[in-house]
């Protein structure tokens, strides 16, 4: 802001600020539709907090530079909710479910009832209290009557609202879920594990670890995120249905869950929880249930409580992720950074449909900490797609048997030596097999070159058989090369040798995931892409402009440029460009054939989710979970629902897979 102004302005100019950083906020976290690039938003945050810093008594509780977290606390003081939180009693079976939809209809002496069908979010229930539309306190649920005062550690957390979109009223209670999405939590847990800091058996845990911190700078830099699903004590405003809560809060800038469903007929609600239950896995947060509620609120005060939990409201449990299993070996795996990672063979077990029979014990500091032995009885738990992990172990099962277990001081792939880097112990061999095997699995694996057929059997004899010797090598590979394989058919290798060559079209953030820079996941090389443009422009990167980018810490910094400065990267990026990878990416992207495009997928299709989006995104174009004015394409597969609906309202194009297929072909 030029010159001198009165405070008025000032003041006048401070709320526009951050009005507009609020409104911004919400577009990037909780639409995930950005309106304005990362570094015209950091402009805007640089201005309020200079503005902030020249005026610090016009700080206000509400303002975003506020999220950053503050000093730690001794302790958390106390807050007493003014309407219990409650709990929900639990069925696990159809029957039980069926039970009680039974009890409120007999209850109430009515036929028909509209239940609203919502995810049991597996996190921490949260309560949020806003005065005039500003975010004053946030607490837990603690034993329901009174819980811990948290409201610095909530203000970190991006999709928590620190002020209402639109109307305020003067008193609004909401309730939901503060959890860890499942893709972060990898990434968190990776991170801990390297520093050599405790790490977490899930997400859920992990978020209670975050949220509780006495230090509310350690939650900020934790990937909290929040639901909500209900409301307490409100001020100005009445509802009369469930449904019309959740469409409000959703209306006032909160993220409901896009799985909310409303249902006449309870076949329906179980029909429903069957279908959310097979792609339970693909969702990137843990629900353990679905949550029926009775919609109507005049229902729902009829029916009352019973002890602690509503009689209006049944959580329908999904089978659990834990088992019982046996250690019958720990062997040792080299990961792509040659990091050496303890293994557990368990006794092969079911666990909610898939069977389990390795599980990962992360590190030796880790494996000790569990001491796991073999032979030992463990519980094992499944989370979504994440690696199965050894939770513990059931101690008043041993035998005496059981054998501790040593970590190697050798690679037992190369044999090199090992050097031990905190916990982390990492094989030094320039030349292990283990370690290249692993960085070409994931050079080639979908969510990076995407490189089809290219898949473990192939890559593991191009290695053994020296047909290869890094990432570059493949594009090198001819059709008779890959027909020296065992089982490769020439069906096989044509198929192989169109993909190898339709990756080289791929994006620039596909190709910065691919190379498997240390701390760069998916989403870090999608920032890295947008923000640098070219692969050139990210080489020559300083730390300063790494770090200027939002959402890209110190640690990731580092990491890249390390990455670039080895000798070695310089090779593998002039062998990509020789074979015709990377060269004049950006002319690449501009001419991609769905540049600019929007799809959103919904109802049954017949290939896989991510396959979908990794088509669309070869092409330039992009995935969105929700339809809006901007979706250019709705692509809807049997028994699509309320998404259909919102693009015949909104008048996008609605199309069947049959008709994509067309769309994408020879793209
Ligand atoms: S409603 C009216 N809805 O489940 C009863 N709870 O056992 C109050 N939870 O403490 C809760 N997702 O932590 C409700 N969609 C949802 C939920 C949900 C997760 C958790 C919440 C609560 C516990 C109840």
């Amino acid at each position: 802001m030029g010159g001198e102004r009165g405070k008025e302005t000032v003041t006048g100019y401070i709320a526009q600020l951050r009005a507009k950083i609020h409104y911004h906020n919400y577009r990037y976290y909780v639409l995930d539709e950005p309106e304005i690039s990362d570094a015209e938003y950091d402009r805007i945050f640089v201005e309020l907090e200079e503005l902030e810093s020249k005026y610090p008594e016009l700080i206000t509780p509400d303002s975003p530079t506020q999220r950053i977290g503050a000093k730690p606390v001794a302790e958390f003081g106390t807050y007493e909710h003014s309407i219990p939180m409650l709990s929900l009693n639990s069925v696990n079976t159809e029957m039980a479910v069926r039970d009680f939809d039974e009890r409120v209809r007999r209850m109430l002496g009515v036929e028909e009832i509209e239940y609203v069908v919502e995810p049991k979010i597996d996190g921490l229930a949260m309560e949020l209290v806003y005065e005039n539309g500003v975010f004053i306190v946030g607490s837990t649920r603690g034993d329901g009557k009174t819980g811990e005062n948290i409201t610095q550690n909530l203000k970190t957390v991006k999709t928590l609202p620190l002020c209402i979109l639109s109307e305020t009223v003067p008193l609004l209670e909401v309730r939901g879920e503060v959890f860890i999405p499942v893709s972060k939590f990898k990434e968190l847990n990776d991170l801990l594990g390297a520093k050599g800091a405790k790490m977490f058996a899930n997400p859920r845990n992990a978020a209670a670890g975050s949220v509780r911190q006495l230090d509310s700078r350690v939650t900020a830099a934790r990937p909290l995120d929040f639901f909500a699903y209900g409301i307490g004590r409100t001020e100005g405003e009445t509802f009369s249905t469930q449904w019309d809560v959740l469409m409000h809060l959703r209306k006032i800038g909160f993220k409901v869950s896009p799985l909310i469903r409303r249902f006449k007929e309870f076949e329906d609600v179980i029909t429903y929880h069957e279908e959310v239950k097979e792609k339970r896995d693909e969702l990137d947060y843990e629900i353990d249930g679905m949550v029926v509620k009775v919609n109507l609120i005049e229902y729902q005060e009829r029916l009352g409580l019973i002890s602690r939990s509503p009689r209006w409201a049944i959580a329908y449990k999904f089978p659990a992720r834990e088992e019982f299993t046996t250690v019958n070996d720990i062997v040792v795996q080299v990961g792509r950074t040659g990091a050496l990672t303890p293994v557990a063979i368990l006794a092969p077990v079911q666990i909610s449909g898939v069977t389990v029979s390795r599980a990962t014990l992360h590190n030796e500091d880790e494996l000790r900490r569990k001491d796991v032995r073999i032979g030992d009885t463990v519980v094992v738990e499944r989370a979504g797609d994440v690696i199965p992990e050894v939770v513990s172990v059931i101690k008043s099962k041993r035998t005496g048997a059981e054998k501790e277990f040593r970590m190697p001081d050798r690679c037992p792939i190369c044999g090199a030596e090992v050097l031990k880097e905190g916990p982390i112990v990492r094989c030094i061999g320039v030349s292990c097999t283990a370690q290249l095997k692993e960085r070409l699995k994931h050079f080639a694996s979908l969510r990076a070159m995407n490189i089809d057929g290219l898949g473990e059997k192939v890559i593991e004899q191009l290695c053994d058989r020296e047909l290869i010797s890094d990432a570059a090598d493949l594009f090198f590979l001819t059709k008779r090369d890959l027909l020296k394989l065992d089982r490769m058919g020439d069906k096989s290798a044509r198929k192989i040798m169109n993909a190898l060559e339709k990756s080289k079209h791929a994006t620039l953030s596909r190709l910065i995931y691919a190379l498997g820079i240390r701390h760069v996941g998916a989403h870090t090389a999608t920032l890295l892409a947008d923000n640098f443009g070219d692969m050139k422009a990210l080489q020559n990167a300083g730390y300063d402009d790494l770090v200027s980018i939002l959402e890209v810490g110190p640690e990731v910094a580092k990491s890249v440029i390390l990455f670039f400065e080895q000798g070695g990267t310089k090779d593998l990026l002039g062998e990509l460009e020789r074979a015709g990878v990377w060269y004049e990416k950006k002319e690449a992207a501009t001419e991609a054939k769905l540049k600019g495009q929007t799809f959103v997928f919904t109802g049954r299709i017949t290939i896989a989710r991510e396959e979908a989006k990794s088509l669309v995104e070869q092409l330039g174009g992009k995935v969105a979970s929700s339809v809006s004015k901007k979706t250019d394409y709705v692509v809807a597969g049997e028994e699509a629902g309320s998404k259909r609906e919102k693009a015949e309202k909104l008048g996008v194009r609605l199309i069947s897979e049959a008709e994509f297929m067309e769309i994408i072909k020879d793209g």
